[in-house]
């Protein structure tokens, strides 16, 4: 049985940060086919953080000390009569660290949770917050946030419950004064067949719109290429710092491995990843390499710079592929410099 590896690249220029940067919360029926009347859903949290500001470890961000007081719960904040019991029952925004950067100063954490709803049940829920980074257009502290997801158990018009799309980006995005950047925000989803578009988010009925240069952009899912009705909508946000025209502007390059991985089943497979700086070595220099989009228990090492050329830094990922990762898996890196 052989895999395909698919490595997707991005590049970009760094600098740094506060604390919360955004995040995403998607979810799926743990069957879709289920008939019976309450349907049991898995919620996925995804969220990015400055970091060592806030430590890697479970339970972020109340295991960072001096956070012990910033758990809540992700509450219902639109259609709420029809939220199935989930107000009833909700489930906090604890998640666990899933990878850092020293360099980068990012942290992201994920965490899927459980909760068991009544057939049918749709409706909007939020993690809020008041702690967003302070803001520069226009200038603005201490701003509220909030990451809304709509949740739709009613079933499809092809039969089943349907499952929201997944989103997998890096928060914060850099850009530079007077230069057009593109934001590749991969996204999937597991219901072959639905039309996955991607928006800038607009005015919730009963919720107040905010939008600065942190961005939000949503990822909904229709049935085909015509519909207009999303069946969920799941929010994508991160922010976007402006830095001025850095001394050498260039993107470091990603170096692909040299020859077509086939990977077995149940066989560690090896690889390095290496990304060449383009700038001369005393303006900028290679930071990190990032991956914004992993693949179930791969591991990498630290990025090293190699020893024959100082433009050259690598990084060895590792993996061994389970049966149920058979068929095109997607690595997203993005190497950093400064
Ligand atoms: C649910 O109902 C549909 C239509 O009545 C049926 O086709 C399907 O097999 C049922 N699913 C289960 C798990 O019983
Ligand atoms: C969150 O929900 C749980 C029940 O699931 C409840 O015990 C707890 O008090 C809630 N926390 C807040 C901050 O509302
Ligand atoms: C959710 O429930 C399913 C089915 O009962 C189980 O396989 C899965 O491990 C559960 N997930 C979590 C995060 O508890
Ligand atoms: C960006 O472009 C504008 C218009 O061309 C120009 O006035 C401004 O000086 C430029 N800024 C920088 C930092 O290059
Ligand atoms: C990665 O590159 C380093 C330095 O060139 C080399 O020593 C190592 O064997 C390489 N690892 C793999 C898995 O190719
Ligand atoms: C990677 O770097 C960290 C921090 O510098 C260090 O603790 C760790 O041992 C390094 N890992 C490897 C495999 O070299
Ligand atoms: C590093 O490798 C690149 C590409 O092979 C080459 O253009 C560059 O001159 C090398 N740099 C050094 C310091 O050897």
């Amino acid at each position: 049985m052989c895999l395909g590896l698919f490595i997707l690249f991005c590049y970009f220029i760094f600098t740094n940060a506060t604390h919360f940067n955004g995040g995403t919360i998607g979810w799926a029926p743990v069957n879709p086919y289920d008939n019976s009347t309450s349907v049991k859903i898995t919620i996925t949290q995804s969220y990015s953080w400055t970091y060592p500001y806030i430590k890697c470890a479970s339970n972020v961000p109340i295991s960072t000390s001096g956070w012990s007081g910033a758990n809540t719960n992700l509450t219902c904040v639109v259609d709420c009569s029809t939220d199935g019991g989930y107000s009833s029952a909700p489930i906090n925004i604890l998640t666990d660290c899933t990878s850092s950067s020293s360099s980068l100063k990012m942290m992201t954490s994920e965490k899927s949770k459980n909760v068991t709803l009544s057939a049918g049940a749709h409706f909007y829920l939020a993690y809020r917050g008041s702690a967003w980074v302070g803001l520069n257009d226009p200038a603005q502290q201490g701003l509220d946030w909030s990451i809304i997801t709509y949740i739709d158990l009613r079933k499809r018009s092809d039969g089943f419950i349907n499952t929201s799309p997944v989103a997998k980006f890096v928060s914060p995005q850099y850009a530079i004064v007077n230069k057009t950047i593109q934001i590749n925000i991969p996204v999937s989803d597991v219901n072959a067949g639905d039309d996955v578009r991607c928006r800038w988010s607009t005015y919730t009925s009963g919720y107040r719109r905010r939008r600065r240069s942190n961005d939000e952009d949503r990822v909904e899912d229709f049935i085909d290429g015509t519909s207009i009705i999303p069946m969920s909508s799941v929010p994508v946000q991160f922010l976007i710092y402006v830095q001025s025209q850095p001394v050498c502007s260039t993107e470091p390059i990603i170096i692909p491995p040299d020859r077509c991985l086939e990977v077995q089943v149940g066989i560690s497979i090896s690889f390095n990843l290496s990304a060449m700086n383009l700038c001369n070595p005393s303006v900028a220099t290679l930071t990190d390499i990032l991956v914004s989009s992993g693949i179930t228990s791969m591991t990498h090492g630290n990025l090293t710079q190699s020893s024959t050329n100082s433009s050259i830094y690598y990084m060895t990922f590792t993996w061994t592929p389970q049966t149920n990762q058979v068929g095109s898996q997607q690595l997203c890196t993005t190497a950093y410099t400064r």
